[in-house]
């Protein structure tokens, strides 16, 4: 047997190995294939860092342990004040700190310059803009990021500088950072995003809703916002001595007895926009609250596309929504109009007690994390950008009424919130009644800012 028998076993032997062995090369191939494919259009990819099944990709922050090999040209309002620019001075003031980036230049795309923010902002930051933005830089080989709402992006619908730009006409890969705070996006959005190799959007909110759209959803990638917490930080600043110089309703507060018995302040930061959902907030608290409660809503705000007779707004909406002065009196609302400085927002954020926004869709909520950071309790719409990191420990999500459609402008046709105006009623007076519980909540909001906030 031994010697004889065997050929024919061989052969066999052979004959399934030999097949076997292909077909586990070419799966071989193929996985690699698969990989190659998913991971080619993942800009994380190129650090080392790929998942198959891009859809599901989720990286919170540029990675701490990968090093980056490309040049990085981030693209931004960077100094026109706005969320966008905000945002982006937190990612260009991380990634310069983590020194991850061999090359990172920055420059201003999108919107105007405005110099009352320019001259607001605290020295250090002015500095490292300026350092980023004048570095010499060759374009070979180079990330861009187009930070902006897409409209701006190429060809962009208004004028700005072009992003990517020229002389770059062949960048690496374009990255598209951008967010949106309805429940869709306009048609030549999709088709700008499209365009993009990849697009951050900074909440799952946002990667459902420009999917939705249209949005490519092997190009969507979830980065989060960062907020600086040694900036924002409640140990290190005392609070601003708020002005009482625009009163709307009630009795007045004033700097001489603001500090002696200082009232439970609600304060609010926001443009003068429907969105943001002012007129809730203003029929919320005038019906909730009277002369009687030792209580301030504190309205910081200024003009977009608007006029700026906010207290005429506000007089003419109570008259027509009929709401009526309390028999003890209205309660405290005050305006304040005037430019407040970054470097003073730590200090306003520390004279309130709450910050509350009740508004119908925000891309992320810029100021709600500024006041977590800050140990506020924090009173805002449980929809779109906040759901990212709001939750029942950390705040106080208030709830809907229900969707409401937009009825003109160029975001017509699309859907938002209707946050509640009786709940917003039943959050505030809560809060004024447990200030106790408020606080701790405030205290959760920023440990958990801190959680966030590693970069
Ligand atoms: C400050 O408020 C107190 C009590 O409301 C009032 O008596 C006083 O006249 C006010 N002072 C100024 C400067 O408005
Ligand atoms: C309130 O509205 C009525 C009409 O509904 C008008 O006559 C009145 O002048 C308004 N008052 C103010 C303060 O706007
Ligand atoms: C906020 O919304 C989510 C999702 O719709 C829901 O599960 C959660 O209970 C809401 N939270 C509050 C406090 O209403």
């Amino acid at each position: 047997m031994d010697g004889k028998g065997c050929p024919e076993a061989q052969r066999k032997e052979r004959r399934f190995w030999v097949p076997a062995l292909i077909v586990c090369f070419l799966a071989f191939l193929f996985y690699l294939g698969i990989q190659y494919i998913s991971c080619k259009n993942l800009f994380m990819a190129k650090w080392g860092l790929c998942k198959v099944g891009s859809g599901d990709f989720e990286k919170q922050w540029l990675p701490k342990s990968a090093l980056f090999k490309y040049k990085l040209l981030w693209m931004a309002p960077f100094l026109s004040g706005g969320g966008y620019g905000s945002e982006a001075i937190s990612f260009a003031t991380a990634i310069e700190a983590s020194k991850l980036v061999p090359q990172f230049k920055i420059q201003q795309h999108g919107d105007l310059e405005n110099y009352e923010f320019w001259s607001g902002l605290p020295q250090k930051i002015r500095r490292l803009l300026v350092r980023l933005a004048w570095r010499d830089f060759n374009v070979e080989e180079t990330v861009v990021i187009c930070h902006s709402e897409p409209g701006a992006w190429f060809p962009p619908l208004y004028q700005t500088f072009p992003c990517p730009p020229f002389g770059y006409e062949q960048p690496l890969y374009v990255i598209g950072r951008s967010m949106f705070e309805t429940d869709r996006l306009n048609k030549e959005h999709v088709e700008r995003c499209n365009a993009m190799d990849e697009v951050w959007v900074p909440t799952q909110f946002n990667i459902e809703t420009f999917a939705r759209s249209g949005v490519m959803e092997s190009k969507l990638v979830k980065v989060r916002q960062t907020v600086d917490i040694e900036f924002f930080n409640p140990t290190q600043v005392h609070p601003l001595p708020l002005s009482f110089n625009w009163q709307v309703f009630g009795p007045s507060k004033n700097h001489s007895n603001f500090f002696s018995s200082k009232p439970y302040v609600f304060l609010s930061i926001f443009k003068w926009e429907v969105r943001k959902g002012w007129d809730i907030l203003i029929k919320a608290f005038l019906q909730e609250f009277s002369a009687e409660d030792d209580v301030v809503l504190y309205l910081v705000t200024n003009a977009f596309h608007s006029s700026s007779n906010f207290d005429q707004d506000i007089l003419s909406f109570v008259n027509k929504s009929k709401i009526i002065e309390p028999s003890l009196g209205w309660p405290t609302v005050q305006l304040c109009d005037h430019h407040v400085p970054q470097i003073d927002l730590p200090s306003l954020y520390k004279a309130a007690d709450v910050f509350v926004l009740p508004s119908r869709g925000e891309g992320w909520g810029r100021p709600h994390i500024e006041a977590m950071a800050m140990a506020l309790p924090v009173i805002a719409t449980n929809w779109s950008g906040m759901t990212e990191y709001m939750t029942d420990m950390n705040s106080y999500p208030l709830p809907l009424d229900g969707m409401s459609e937009i009825l003109e402008g160029p975001f017509k046709g699309h859907f938002w919130a209707e946050p509640s105006v009786n709940s917003l009623q039943g959050l505030m007076r809560h809060v004024y009644s447990h200030p106790v519980e408020a606080k701790a909540r405030g205290l959760v909001a920023r440990n958990d800012m801190k959680i966030c906030s590693c970069f």
